[in-house]
């Protein structure tokens, strides 16, 4: 099955697909992204993602080439093409090729691209739970908005790797803990399920909002010692789902394996939204 890509509305095989060096989304990281993702051929939550991505673009006022409608086309169009049974789709937008000035451009064509793959299962990672490293919260300020403005994130996630974990916490220095490098918190204290309240500190995920409204999970801050001491913890995304963590900065997480509630959301939300994988 080939791997594709869209440039501004046209399709093409993923490995033709270039933007221009001057493009802002590579000068200045000015774009802004999602991931997207099917369930047996269909888009999972489109609506859900196109909203954010409104947001997100009016966050940086950039105003796109293609309405919410056309963008849903051409993910459709995109996952027929591509004809994965499971797709990753990465839509992004940036303010388009100008010459390198910080001022917005005045006549730049913003550039949509998008890709498509083959989504590797989250399965083997339910099985065997991840381990992860809290990290100093050195993010910008709006980490609502989906930028691709991803250094911190991925300076935090290599960071992770070299201490033998899967992945890292944003923490700031009172503690408060909000969200890991590619998805978000919850964790499970004597039967409560918490997650850390959206606000500019972390990005509301799709699969984590899908999470609260399924569970009626509590959202309230979270800090660090409660990690250590919590019966359990996993971590949301469209691609990675429910992913259980079994240890923080190297202290096992309740028995340090997979838990039961972790399961069970999962469970859950695949059984809601993704016709019961
Ligand atoms: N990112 N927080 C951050 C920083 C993220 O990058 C993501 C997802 C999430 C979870 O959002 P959602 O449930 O809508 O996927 C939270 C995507 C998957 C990525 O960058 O690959």
């Amino acid at each position: 099955m080939p791997e594709i890509a869209c440039i501004n509305g046209e399709f093409l095989p993923l490995e033709q697909a270039l933007v221009h060096v001057e493009d802002r989304g590579f000068q200045f990281a000015d774009a802004v992204y999602e991931v997207f993702r099917t369930y047996h051929g269909k888009l999972f939550a489109v609506r859900e993602h196109l909203q954010r991505l409104d947001r997100s673009l009016r966050a940086i006022a950039l105003q796109p080439a293609f309405t919410s409608a056309q963008l849903e086309t051409l993910l459709d169009e995109a996952v027929r093409r591509a004809s994965f049974p499971e797709a990753l789709l990465y839509m992004q937008i940036s303010r388009g090729q100008a010459r390198r000035h910080r001022g917005l451009p005045a006549h730049a064509q913003p550039t949509l691209v998008i890709t498509v793959r083959q989504l590797e299962s989250s399965a083997p990672l339910r099985q065997t739970g991840v381990k992860v490293i809290t990290v100093p919260d050195q993010r910008w300020a709006r980490c609502d908005i989906k930028s691709v403005a991803l250094l911190v994130n991925v300076l935090a996630y290599n960071a992770a790797r070299q201490a033998g974990a899967d992945d890292a916490l944003f923490c700031d220095a009172d503690g408060t803990v909000h969200e890991a490098t590619a998805g978000n918190l919850f964790i499970v204290v004597a039967g409560k399920l918490i997650t850390p309240p959206a606000g500019p500190k972390l990005l509301a995920g799709v699969t984590r909002d899908k999470i609260v409204q399924l569970t009626g999970a509590t959202e309230r801050p979270v800090k660090r010692a409660e990690l250590l001491a919590a019966d359990e913890i996993f971590l949301t995304s469209t691609t990675a789902e429910a992913v259980p963590v079994i240890a923080v900065d190297g202290q096992p997480i309740g028995p340090g394996r997979p838990g039961p509630r972790a399961a069970a959301v999962y469970e859950q939300f695949v059984r809601t939204y993704a016709g019961g994988q």
